[in-house]
């Protein structure tokens, strides 16, 4: 389902207004089918275009722009829809709210139905979503209904239970007013780069909510005469888990699920993605492409982004940068297009996988130890006392 706006609708409006108002979500008000005045918001969007000119660099690019959607309220892009959704699901008078979840959405959720005064409920799958983001939905008051198996068998659970108990909404990415949120995506990296569009638009996929809710975006700006172009829209899977990258890569119209999927981005360890034919279509009609990376280069890219640039964003977001590289290297793109990756979330959501891939200096003792031995000096004057 899409949310669509009639032609009058588009030409009342006035965009002069956006470089008015402060960056966000809700700069774009007039494009989002809800009450402004009754929004339920955490200040969300507004997040920073960073130039990222080391890791540029050490790509061989001239510029590569990174958005930093972990600077949201809770730490992620979902935000940007949650806002919408919940002020949605208040208008119609929703006072259960809930969605299946790697993680982030459950958090976000959590969040904004806190700040609501509404209930949430989130299911997740059980033992398999990060630490940060599983604290976040206990710390809101969410009930929190742990399901053995994958994600797609929460989705699954999840919207069987809201379709028997209709008065409990759900709000994963299938529902249309989160989708509307998350294109200010777009319009955000429009107004940013000073009203042009990137050559190159690079996400991490998923449940392929985000890189169909960017695509809206940017047609909503061609529809509305701002943009002239659209960028290529490239979407990033893990190796494990790459039904929309398989099918890309046969040209298919439609994918095949992936059973058992796996990865240690666990954000988008996802076999059935549930937005595939949008995201296929972002893909095909912006002459774009999907690709996979493999965890190995995920975690490359995660270490290339903190250590180059001091951005530390979780390995789903890191598949972005990842997937970059390896276009790059390719030759799919060239030095001096202008591209942006989405880094859609904070890295402090996930501490296990940096404490389990990285290893520690061993501990010291307080008297006599020589810190300088840990950094391969000489043996210093004087140690520590
Ligand atoms: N990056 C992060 C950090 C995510 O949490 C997600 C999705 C994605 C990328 C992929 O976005 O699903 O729109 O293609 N997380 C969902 C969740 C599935 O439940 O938090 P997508």
């Amino acid at each position: 389902m899409d949310i669509v706006y009639d032609d009058g609708e588009l030409d009342s409006l006035n965009p002069s207004f956006w470089e008015e108002r402060p960056i966000g979500v809700w700069r774009y008000r007039e494009l989002l089918p809800v009450d402004y005045l009754k929004a339920v918001t955490l200040c969300e969007g507004g997040t920073g275009l960073l130039d990222c000119r080391r890791l540029a660099d050490a790509m061989g690019l001239t510029v590569v722009h990174v958005k930093n959607e972990g600077q949201n309220p809770t730490g992620s892009f979902k935000d940007r829809g949650m806002t919408v959704g919940i002020t949605k699901a208040i208008e119609l008078g929703a006072t259960v709210v809930a969605c299946a979840s790697t993680g982030n959405t459950s958090a976000s959720l959590a969040a904004y139905a806190a700040r609501a005064g509404i209930k949430s409920v989130v299911f997740v799958p059980s033992g398999k979503i990060a630490l940060g983001k599983l604290t976040q939905a206990i710390i809101h008051g969410a009930e929190i209904i742990r399901l053995k198996g994958s994600f797609d068998d929460s989705l699954k659970a999840v919207m069987g239970f809201t379709e028997s108990h209709r008065s409990i909404y759900l709000l994963n990415s299938i529902n249309p007013y989160r989708i509307e949120g998350q294109k200010t995506l777009a319009f955000e990296i429009y107004n940013q780069l000073h009203n042009q569009v990137p050559d190159n638009l690079i996400l991490p996929v998923g449940n392929a909510g985000n890189i169909s809710a960017a695509w809206k975006g940017f047609l909503e700006l061609k529809r509305l005469g701002l943009a002239k172009d659209f960028p290529r829209m490239i979407g990033i899977q893990a190796e494990g888990a790459s039904p929309i990258a398989s099918a890309y890569r046969s040209r298919q119209m439609s994918i095949v699920d992936s059973e058992r999927p796996e990865t240690i981005a666990s954000a988008i360890r996802i076999g059935a993605p549930v937005s595939w034919k949008k995201a296929l279509r972002a893909i095909y009609d912006s002459k774009g492409l999907a690709e996979t990376v493999t965890d190995a280069e995920i975690l490359e890219a995660q270490k290339m982004l903190a250590r180059f640039e001091g951005l530390f964003i979780e390995p789903a977001s890191a598949a972005s940068i990842a997937g970059l590289r390896k276009l790059v290297a390719r030759g799919e793109i060239r030095r001096d297009e202008t591209t942006v990756c989405i880094a859609t979330g904070n890295g402090l959501k996930d501490p296990d996988v940096i404490i389990n891939n990285y290893k520690l200096s061993p501990e010291m003792d307080v008297k006599g130890g020589d810190p300088g031995s840990i950094l391969g000096l000489p043996l210093s004057a004087v140690s520590m006392r």
